[in-house]
């Protein structure tokens, strides 16, 4: 449903790194991957290119057939993704709880409770709780969203593992009962195995391992 052909990437920098040469890969949806990789091989690059928020420097990425510059990137970002970012990108001055219902209005509270969060954590401000509990408020918000692809960049970063596993087998069955796309970007192994397929991504090229 998510394919990536012939992408490569250069950030306009003074490095004029390329991060990417020729990659092509298709994501199915029903599925959850995983994507490992050393530190600055490309992985939050190749997210932010899969939501939308950057343009490939030549290639395409497509959704179901459609490249993204046809469908229109706002359009795209809108109804087709959601992203958890490295940093949570939450809104700091709201609570979990109405920074989950900006992007649901009908958004439960139970989203925020299966996750761990107490009743009334899900009404502070976020200032106020840990960074293990925003991260979890971030993964929330993505849960409700809706959107047929979700990426997560080292979703559980911040967490026990406990807690992290948890998430995991979370994501895994939300990919396969509501039928998304779901690819998770994570520095631990032991997540990584979790994932219906295993991506590794080393200079510039997805390696499929399982
Ligand atoms: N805005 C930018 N301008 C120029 N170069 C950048 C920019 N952002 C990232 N890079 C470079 O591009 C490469 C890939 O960065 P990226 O953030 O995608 O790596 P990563 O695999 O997510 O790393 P990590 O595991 O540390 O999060 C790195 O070498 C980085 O220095
Ligand atoms: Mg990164």
């Amino acid at each position: 449903m998510l394919t990536i052909k012939n992408l490569s990437y250069t950030y306009d920098s003074i490095s004029q790194q390329e991060v990417f040469k020729d990659l092509n890969y298709q994501f199915e949806k029903g599925t959850f991957y995983s994507i490992v990789g050393h530190s600055g091989t490309g992985k939050t690059t190749l997210l932010s290119l899969l939501a939308g928020l950057d343009k490939p420097s030549s290639g395409q990425v497509l959704i179901d057939g459609k490249d993204l510059t046809d469908i229109g990137y706002p359009y795209y970002r809108r109804h087709h993704v959601s992203l958890v970012f490295q940093n949570y990108n939450l809104l700091d001055y709201l609570t979990p709880l109405e920074n989950i219902r900006l992007v649901n209005k009908k958004a439960a509270p139970d989203v925020l409770l299966d996750l761990g969060l107490s009743k009334e954590q899900i009404n502070r401000n976020i200032l106020q709780l840990s960074g293990g509990q925003q991260q979890r408020v971030a993964i929330a918000r993505s849960l409700v969203s809706g959107a047929p692809v979700m990426l997560l960049d080292e979703p559980t970063g911040n967490l026990d593992e406990e807690i992290a596993i948890d998430i995991v087998r979370n994501l895994k069955t939300i990919a396969h009962q509501e039928d998304k796309c779901v690819i998770m970007v994570t520095h631990s192994k032991a997540l990584a195995q979790m994932a219906d397929i295993q991506l590794a991504l080393e200079k510039g090229q997805l390696r499929q391992f399982s």
